[in-house]
């Protein structure tokens, strides 16, 4: 068995999706759900093609949502850097569930969490925070209906929702949780209870018990599994969770992660960055042109198959269409490489101009009406 580690602070290795799912209890996007998901609306390929593939309690929000109750959507993002493809896919999920769904929404950006856990200062972070809401912003959201939360600003409505929380989370249970050690600083220790504040903030803000879904890495599942326990003894609904697998990097690895630059795409990288990384990407391909005319290649380990497959491709037909030929040896890498750049930089390219005109409602999204 390969090891792997998944925490909301760390993810490496090659990641068993299934035997995760297992470790932390939560049950399969099976046919069954996709099939009560159509109902809503056509499903989005990240379903179909099991890139979210598991949940906590969608089944109970779906069918108070068909009773009539709306439910508050909640996800969000730590800046600590720029932001990268990895982290808009379960964003651009989110506003498909925004869309199907007609639901108010939270984006809490946790710029203390990334002063405790990084090396870096609050004035990095809230930087970092404005940057990463203008790649949010441009992906299309309500913007009257979605709020964008920053936990420094917004401390004064989120502290008391927090405090209740940490008052029900004993130190043991934030240890085992999330193995911290004597030596770990008392902020991260408390960190937890503003993750969870927004899930229940809504039931706050309209005075009522208001059901809640988070899509989001299942990385984030221990925080949620600590919100889910505390909810029921602070009289909220329990959240309900959409988890979706980790984007993987250009280099073949599991997860797209800041630390390898080169294996990497970030929002703002130019046409010629995004050609030279995908240029570099891992295609597992053989060595010489004949070798692969004759052997064929191997989508399953492909990093350029991946990002189709992921994000890039959205025709399953075309999909299929590329998995034959590369089998067969009729395509070759390079050309593959190519057609992902192309896609790749036209996607950027509108959302860098979008990204752009987000910076006119920015200040108009923000929670609690903090200017930033
Ligand atoms: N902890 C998350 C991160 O490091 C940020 C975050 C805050 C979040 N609230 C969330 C992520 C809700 C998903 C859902 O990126």
């Amino acid at each position: 068995m390969t090891e792997f580690t998944v925490t909301p602070w760390e993810v490496t290795g090659d990641i068993d999706y299934d035997e995760l799912q297992r470790k932390f209890g939560t049950s399969p996007i099976d046919d069954e759900v996709l099939r009560r998901l159509s109902k809503y609306g056509e499903l989005h390929p990240m379903l179909k093609r099991g890139i979210f593939y598991s949940h906590r309690d969608l089944i109970p929000l779906l069918d108070s949502y068909d009773k009539g109750d709306e439910f508050m959507l909640y996800t969000g993002r730590g800046p600590s850097g720029n932001t990268h493809l990895g982290h808009m896919m379960p964003w651009i999920f989110n506003k498909w569930v925004q869309d199907t769904f007609k639901v108010p929404m939270f984006f809490q950006m946790t710029d203390d969490e990334k002063f405790l856990f990084k090396d870096l200062t609050l004035h990095d972070t809230r930087n970092m925070a404005y940057e990463n809401a203008l790649d949010f912003i441009a992906l299309g959201f309500d913007t009257e209906k979605t709020k964008i939360i920053l936990d420094t600003e917004c401390i004064k409505t989120l502290y008391p929702i927090a405090l209740k929380v940490a008052k029900k989370v004993t130190f043991s249970t934030a240890k085992a949780v999330f193995g911290f050690e004597n030596s770990s600083n008392i902020g991260q220790i408390f960190f937890t209870t503003m993750q969870t504040a927004p899930a229940f903030l809504a039931s706050e803000v309209y005075g009522k018990q208001m059901p809640c879904l988070i899509p989001c890495g299942i990385d984030q599942d221990p925080h949620f599994r600590v919100t889910r326990d505390v909810a029921p003894g602070l009289n909220y609904p329990k959240p309900s969770m959409l988890y979706c697998k980790m984007f993987p990097g250009l280099s073949g690895a599991d997860k797209m992660s800041s630390s390898d630059e080169n294996a990497t795409i970030y929002t703002t990288d130019t046409p010629k960055a995004v050609k030279k990384k995908v240029g570099r990407a891992f295609t597992g391909g053989c060595v010489s042109v004949e070798e692969q005319r004759q052997k064929g290649g191997n989508p399953d380990v492909c990093a350029v198959f991946k990002y189709n497959y992921y994000m890039f491709e959205h025709d399953d037909k075309k999909l299929e269409e590329m998995i034959h030929k590369c089998r067969n040896g009729e395509i070759l890498c390079g050309e593959c490489k190519q057609a992902l750049t192309e896609k790749i930089n036209v996607f950027l390219e509108d959302h860098q101009s979008k990204r752009e005109e987000a910076k006119e409602v920015v200040d108009s999204m923000t929670f609690d009406g903090f200017k930033w």
